[in-house]
C-alpha cells in the first residue's frame, strides 16, 4: 500500500499545493484542517492520534485553550513594536523565562534555527571577548548526524547529504566529530581556539539517538576544563519531551548555552530564545543582532502561558510515566517480531522504532500508511527510522489505544 485512501476534495489540496509550493517536503498524504489535544482531523472529517506534535512543537496539545486564551487576548491588544521601542511584555517575559530555566539572561528570536545562529554569534563573540581567540579564528566543534535547521549557518555543519549538497561554499571554522564520542571530543579541544560544542542531547531528526548515560556529563566537564562553552541545542529535547523540563537535567548539568524554539510557544508562534550568563549575553551590544519579530508582545504572552501549562500539567512528569509504558509495549512488540523491528529506543516521549530494512526501503513509510488507516499519524526519518512524539497531555488510557494500533499494524504485517 502505497496511498492513504483519500477523497477527491483531500486529492484537490494536494494538487493544489504541488502545483503552486515549492517541492521542499514530501508530506504524508493526510490534510488536516483541526486539532484538538492530541487529536488533528482531516478535510473529510477523520480524526487521528497526532504522533508528531509538529517535530515536538505542539507538547501541551493542539490549541490548548489556556495558550489560545492568551493569544488572542493580547492580540486584540498589541502584536509588534519592533525592538526600535519597549513594550510591556518583554521584560517580564524575560523575566519569568529566565527564573524559570535558570539563567542570567535571555535573548528572544523566532525560528530553531535562529536560536543556533544566534548561540554560534554568541560563542564567537565570546571567543573575542572574553577567551582572547585571535580575531576571525574561532572554531566551533559540532557532532556528526546533527541538526540544527536549514539556514546556512546550520548545514554548514550537517552530515546529512540532503540538507548539505549543493548549497556551498559553507561556512568555515566549524570542526565536525563522531556523536557519543568522548575522546573525540578532548582531542578536538585541544584546539585554543575552539570556543564552543553545540550538541542535541538526543539527536532527534537523526533517529531518536541516545548517547550513553556518561556522554553528555562527560563532554560538559570536558568543556569546563577546556574553557570552552557547552551549547545545548534543546529546540526539540526541551520543554519536557523527554520526562524532564530540558533533556539536559536527567544528567544533573545545566548548559552554557541553552537554545529553545518549538514547544517554547505551543506550537502556536514561531518563538524561540537562547538562554545564557550575563559573561556571554552581554558580549552583543546593540544593532550586533536582533530580529523585528523577536520578543514581540504577542510570542511574550503565549509563551510564557505555553510554559506555564508545562508546569501546571506537570507535562515532563506525564512524558516520563507514559514514555516507560510505551518504549516496554514496544519492546514486547520487537520480541513478537523481530524481523520487523531492529531496536526501540528513546526517553520520556521521544521515542522510535527503527525498521529492519534499508534506508532506501518503503516498509516504514507504509507501515506509516497503514497505521494512519488506523487513526495515528507517525512519520518515518532517514527511511527506516519512525519517531513516535505525540502531545504530552495524553492519558494513559488514550496511549493505550495508540499502542494497540501500532501492535496491530506491525503484528499483522506480512
Ligand atoms: C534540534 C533542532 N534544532 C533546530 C531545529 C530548527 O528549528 P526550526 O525548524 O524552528 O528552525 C530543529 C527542527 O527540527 C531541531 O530539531
Amino acid at each position: 500500500m502505497e496511498v492513504l485512501t483519500t477523497t477527491s476534495s483531500a486529492t484537490a489540496y494536494m494538487e493544489l499545493e504541488d502545483r503552486f509550493n515549492a517541492h521542499n517536503y514530501h508530506p504524508m498524504p493526510v490534510v488536516l484542517e483541526r486539532g484538538q489535544g492530541v487529536y488533528v482531523w482531516d478535510v473529510d472529517g477523520k480524526r487521528y492520534y497526532d504522533f508528531l506534535s509538529a517535530y515536538s512543537a505542539v507538547n501541551q496539545g493542539h490549541c490548548h485553550p489556556r495558550i489560545i486564551r492568551a493569544l488572542t487576548t493580547q492580540a486584540q491588544q498589541l502584536t509588534l513594536t519592533s525592538r526600535a521601542f519597549y513594550n510591556n511584555l518583554l521584560g517580564e517575559y524575560a523575566e519569568f523565562v529566565t527564573s524559570y530555566f535558570g539563567y542570567d539572561r535571555m535573548l528572544p528570536m523566532n525560528t530553531g534555527v535562529e536560536g543556533v545562529e544566534t548561540a554560534i554569534k554568541l560563542a564567537r563573540k565570546w571567543a573575542y571577548q572574553v577567551k582572547g581567540v585571535a580575531e576571525g579564528q574561532a572554531k566551533i566543534i559540532f557532532v556528526e548526524g546533527n541538526f540544527h535547521g536549514r539556514t546556512l549557518g546550520a548545514i554548514s555543519a550537517s552530515t546529512d547529504p540532503d540538507s548539505r549538497k549543493g548549497f556551498g561554499p559553507y561556512m568555515p571554522g566549524y570542526i565536525v566529530i563522531p556523536y557519543n564520542n568522548l575522546p573525540a571530543l578532548e582531542a578536538a579541544l585541544q584546539d585554543p581556539d575552539v570556543c564552543g560544542f553545540i550538541v542535541e542531547p538526543i539527536q532527534g531528526e537523526a533517529g531518536v539517538f541516545v548517547p550513553d548515560d556518561q556522554y553528555l556529563p562527560g563532554a560538559y566537564e570536558l568543556c569546563k576544563r577546556h574553557r570552552v562553552l557547552f551549547i545545548a541545542d534543546e529546540v526539540q529535547t526541551g520543554i519536557a519531551r523527554t520526562g524532564k523540563l530540558l533533556c539536559c537535567d536527567h544528567y544533573g548539568f545545566k548548559p552554557d548555552v541553552l537554545i529553545l524554539g518549538k514547544a517554547l510557544s505551543g506550537g502556536v508562534l514561531p518563538v524561540s530564545a537562547v538562554l545564557s550568563s550575563d559573561e556571554v549575553m552581554l558580549t552583543i551590544k546593540p544593532g550586533e543582532h536582533g530580529s523585528t519579530f523577536g520578543g514581540n508582545p504577542l510570542a511574550c504572552a503565549v509563551a510564557t502561558e505555553a510554559l506555564k501549562v508545562v508546569q501546571d500539567e506537570k507535562l515532563a512528569e506525564n512524558a516520563e510515566a507514559l514514555g516507560k509504558i510505551f518504549r516496554s509495549r514496544m519492546e514486547a512488540l520487537q520480541h513478537k517480531r523481530p524481523d520487523l523491528i531492529a531496536q526501540v529506543r528513546g526517553k520520556g516521549l521521544l521515542n522510535a522504532i527503527v525498521i529492519n530494512d534499508s534506508e532506501q526501503s518503503r516498509t516504514a513509510w507504509n507501515i506509516c500508511i497503514e497505521m494512519a488507516e488506523n487513526g495515528l499519524l507517525a512519520k518515518p526519518t532517514h527511511g527506516n527510522i519512525i519517531r513516535f512524539a505525540p502531545p504530552l497531555v495524553m492519558t494513559p488510557e488514550q496511549l493505550e489505544e495508540c499502542c494497540h494500533i501500532i501492535e496491530q499494524v506491525i503484528s499483522g504485517w506480512a
